[in-house]
């Protein structure tokens, strides 16, 4: 008996037990009786954390989307599988059954292969969600070729980094994306993207605002006339169990972004089988997650684990304020969605207005509540259970990253008993650990650490793209044999981990992974700018948002402060997006630095969080009297 479906629980540390002590026998049971494979494995895990190498089910066969698409045909073709949600609410909403999914993939397999695109080749996916997101992507995972979603929010030279990282040969994109009461010129900023790229041949455009776009004679397709003329079936790439299946970028604490590898099998395994337990879908529940498919959630939770269960997913347009604040309640009752996959910092903006939007919604479906990115708060975790959850809907805190594909710790509902802000136990076949800063794990019950995984998962990146030795220097240098995870957490005296935040150069703004350095790096092309550092600081709504301090060439007073600050925010917005923009900008005569020049990012931390009680000795500092300066122009 594999345990595909853990129901209570005895059986999740039955199997929890299993999966540690016979993790090889585990997975291989769950793997051969729950998927498709066009050939077995030679083996089911092959690893080393010191190189580090890690695979899974090498020298199998297969393809995701036949066992995400295909093998459903039969029972489930008329089932929903997309069912798709616009921005505007008076806009119906889209059923795609898997038997239109089927035809719509394939159709757009064949116009891939037809600009020439070929297994290993990569494609970057530059769109808004809408169901050709879901469609593109899958489209590439059936002809072998490497999808890379970027976040439709990035900015033409964040995604023409992308672009050129990967050497991608085609960009997928829309006219246009609708986000609340505005249009975003998606072709435009492609445009202006591309203009830094040389390896793109050509671009599909998908129709969605109609508006007027410059089309490249040559490089440049309206998508819709080629999948009228492409045929219905595309026979599956037969992929090995090691192949990529995509890149998808994440921040690191230096310089570019960091784009993660995940390969076919083992991903796939894993998101489908944390998707069924973690949230216990049964047959013809309504799922809904509201992230973008342009992160790892969306990968992960909107497409592959659901649909590999054959499952109905929402894929939402919209904004949560758009029309009003009672949005996400309305789509919950219109679909009557059963499980709700959601961010906290949603729930704070929603929570900020009350519950007279809530209250005015029918959301006696709801069975799951899910909350993913960054830590909730107690405050918003017992308004999402009170007011969405009506206290009988658990709340399953998620907690896990782009680099480990799929949940990691999180409550299994009706099963985990939970408790607010902890995300709980470690899923199946997952052993993580706290270590002190030296290195040594700490044992037993309650301790307070550094996040490490000691044992590989299915579902882990096997590198970053192009660049291995960063791959090892970031996650498996710190720890030796370990893989770490960047996040601190504490355990509690039964075993709970409850994640504490970043212990690196990362800050969540938003639930968004951002990397302050470059950040900084931006900043500095300022022409005014000398240098500057950025940390993060506690904020209501956002969990975290941006505190920049900056040294300006004229160290006089400075005429426009704010317009200088709207050209800094400017620049933020042009290099990565707007989401990295800064809350507060200060301008400073100097940066506390050691006396080897590193600059002091601890104490900015604690002068942006009003924490100057615990700014620490400064008298080895090679400029303590700056920090005295700083405090008092604090913002
Ligand atoms: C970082 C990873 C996982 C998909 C979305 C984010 C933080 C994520 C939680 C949670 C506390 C969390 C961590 C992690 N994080 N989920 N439930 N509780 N923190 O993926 O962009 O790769 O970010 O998000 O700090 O390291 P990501």
């Amino acid at each position: 008996m594999s345990n595909y479906h853990i129901k209570h629980l005895e059986e999740y540390l039955q199997v929890y037990r299993k999966s540690i002590n016979h993790p090889e026998k585990f997975w291989e049971e769950l793997a051969e009786e729950n998927f498709v494979w066009r050939k077995k494995w030679d083996s089911v895990l092959e690893w080393d954390f010191e190189k580090p190498d890690v695979k899974w089910f090498q020298g199998a066969k297969l393809n995701i989307t036949e066992n995400c698409i295909d093998r459903h045909l039969l029972t489930r073709g008329e089932k929903t599988a997309l069912l798709f949600e616009p921005n505007d609410p008076n806009e119906p909403a889209e059923h795609i059954t898997y038997n239109q999914l089927s035809v719509r993939v394939n159709q757009f397999a064949n116009v891939l292969k037809s600009k020439g695109i070929q297994k290993g080749d990569r494609v970057c996916v530059y769109l808004p969600m809408i169901p050709e997101l879901s469609i593109a992507v899958l489209a590439c995972a059936r002809i072998g070729a490497i999808h890379s979603v970027v976040f439709a929010g990035f900015s033409s030279t964040a995604l023409a980094t992308r672009i050129n990282d990967a050497d991608c040969k085609m960009v997928i994109t829309s006219d246009g994306a609708y986000r609340g009461n505005k249009t975003i010129d998606l072709k435009g900023i492609v445009d202006e993207g591309l203009e830094k790229c040389t390896t793109v041949d050509s671009v599909l455009v998908v129709k969605r605002i109609h508006s007027e776009i410059q089309m490249k004679s040559g490089r440049d397709f309206w998508v819709q006339p080629l999948l009228d003329k492409a045929a219905t079936v595309c026979p599956i790439e037969i992929m090995d169990a090691e192949d990529p299946l995509f890149i998808l970028y994440t921040s690191g604490s230096t310089g570019m972004p960091k784009g993660m590898v995940h390969t076919t099998a083992g991903y796939m395994v894993y998101t489908a089988y944390t998707f069924k337990n973690a949230f216990q879908y049964k047959e013809n529940d309504v799922y809904w997650c509201t992230a973008d498919i342009g992160w790892i959630t969306g990968h992960s939770y909107i497409v592959y684990g659901p649909l590999a269960n054959g499952a109905t997913s929402v894929i939402f347009e919209g904004v949560p304020s758009y029309p009003d604040f009672g949005r996400f309640w309305e789509v919950v009752q219109k679909h009557k969605v059963n499980q709700f996959y959601t961010a906290p910092t949603a729930i704070r903006a929603l929570a900020k207005y009350g519950t007279d939007f809530v209250d005015r919604y029918d959301l006696s479906s709801l069975k799951v509540l899910g909350s993913v990115g960054e830590p909730i708060n107690e405050e918003a975790w017992h308004w999402y259970n009170d007011n969405v959850g009506k206290k009988k809907s658990p709340i399953i805190d998620t907690w896990w990253q782009t680099e480990t594909g799929g949940m990691m710790i999180t409550p299994i509902p009706y099963i985990t008993p939970t408790k607010p802000t902890y995300a709980t136990l470690p899923f199946i076949g997952i052993q993580p650990c706290l270590m002190d800063e030296n290195g040594n794990e700490l044992k037993g019950g309650q301790a307070e650490g550094r996040l490490c995984i000691k044992f590989p998962w299915p579902s882990i990146a096997r590198t970053i793209w192009g660049n291995h030795q960063r791959y090892k220097e970031t996650y498996f240098s710190a720890y030796k044999n370990n893989y770490f995870t960047g996040d601190g957490a504490l355990r509690d005296e039964v075993g709970y981990y409850r994640i504490t935040g970043r212990v690196d150069d990362v800050v969540i703004v938003s639930g968004h992974n951002l990397g302050t350095a470059p950040i900084e790096d931006a900043i500095n092309e300022h022409p005014k700018v000398v240098e500057s550092a950025i940390v993060g600081f506690p904020h209501d709504i956002k969990g975290s948002a941006l505190y920049g301090y900056v040294i300006l060439k004229d160290t006089g007073q400075e005429r426009d402060p704010d317009n200088l600050r709207k050209e800094i925010n400017q620049i933020i917005t042009e290099h990565i997006g707007p989401i990295a923009k800064l809350d507060k900008i200060q301008f400073t005569e100097g940066l506390p630095k050691t006396r080897s020049g590193k600059i002091m990012r601890r104490i900015l931390r604690k002068i942006a969080a009003n924490e100057m009680e615990s700014i620490g000795d400064i008298s080895t500092l090679l400029n303590p009297e700056v920090v005295e300066s700083i405090i008092e122009n604090r913002l």
